[in-house]
């Protein structure tokens, strides 16, 4: 499904309310909800709005558990780190639980380390077998301008990973290792959610949404839910090249 809308205000008013229906069903039918967190800039925005005095109540949070699609190698009280922009958000403001936070542990010595130790407790969390995925209710996912998502960038290594959850992705030209979730857990998801705004984001999206299947090109192309609603919400000016 994508859905345009006219200012990023109800862009991200609609992404809470479609987070909190979704965590409602998950509570409902497992008795808690899973979801793995986007990074970069702008989930930041729908995070302080899930934390904020009109959807705090909405949701049980003590049985929300949280993890992160992607996280830079830097330490967790870096200005670049994921975790803290999630922490500062969303986790304080909500007073989650530290047992409720699944961060990587970029305190590790190597990215491999880091990534290693990420997947055998995503696997040990949702006891699943090694080699079945595990399944989030939600993964929430922003867009870079060169169609990367997570930390799954145009042609490096972690766009073929087709057995493991979690990699460490050398990024030459970032000329840094990212650690990331890989295609086969996100397509293993119940419900994922792209959030992408702003007029950077028009030339890529429309490559990606209308363009030719370019997987090495275009990583966000392959987020295809195997199982599971797809959700592209997009604000006007993103959406300004899309044929509608
Ligand atoms: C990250 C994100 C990354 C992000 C895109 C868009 O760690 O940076 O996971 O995939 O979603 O780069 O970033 P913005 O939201 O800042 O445009």
């Amino acid at each position: 499904m994508i859905k345009i809308f006219d200012d990023a205000g109800k862009l991200f008013k609609f992404a809470a309310e479609k987070f909190v229906e979704i965590a409602a069903e998950s509570i409902r039918a497992r008795g808690q909800f899973t979801v793995a967190l986007a990074g970069g800039s702008t989930p930041k925005s729908l995070y302080q709005l899930l934390a904020g005095d009109v959807f705090r109540n909405e949701i049980d949070w003590t049985k929300g558990f949280f993890f992160f699609g992607d996280e830079r190698n830097v330490p967790l009280d870096a200005d670049d780190s994921n975790f803290k922009m999630a922490n500062e958000s969303l986790f304080k403001p909500l007073e989650t639980a530290e047992k409720n936070i699944f961060r990587w542990r970029t305190e590790l010595e190597t990215a491999e380390e880091i990534a290693a130790d990420y997947e055998s407790r995503i696997v040990d969390f949702f006891a699943s077998k090694r080699g079945e995925f595990s399944r989030f209710d939600l993964i929430l996912l922003g867009m870079g301008d060169d169609g990367h998502t997570a930390s799954l960038f145009p042609a490096t290594r972690a766009l073929n990973e087709s057995s493991k959850i979690a990699v460490a992705n050398a990024v030459e030209k970032l000329e840094t290792t990212r650690l990331t979730l890989t295609f086969p857990v996100l397509n293993a998801a119940r419900n994922v959610m792209f959030l992408v705004k702003g007029a950077d984001k028009a030339a890529v999206l429309k490559k990606v949404l209308e363009g030719a299947p370019l997987p090495q090109q275009l990583p966000s192309q392959n987020v295809k839910p195997a199982d599971g609603d797809l959700f592209w919400l997009v604000d006007d000016t993103a959406a300004a090249l899309l044929s509608r």
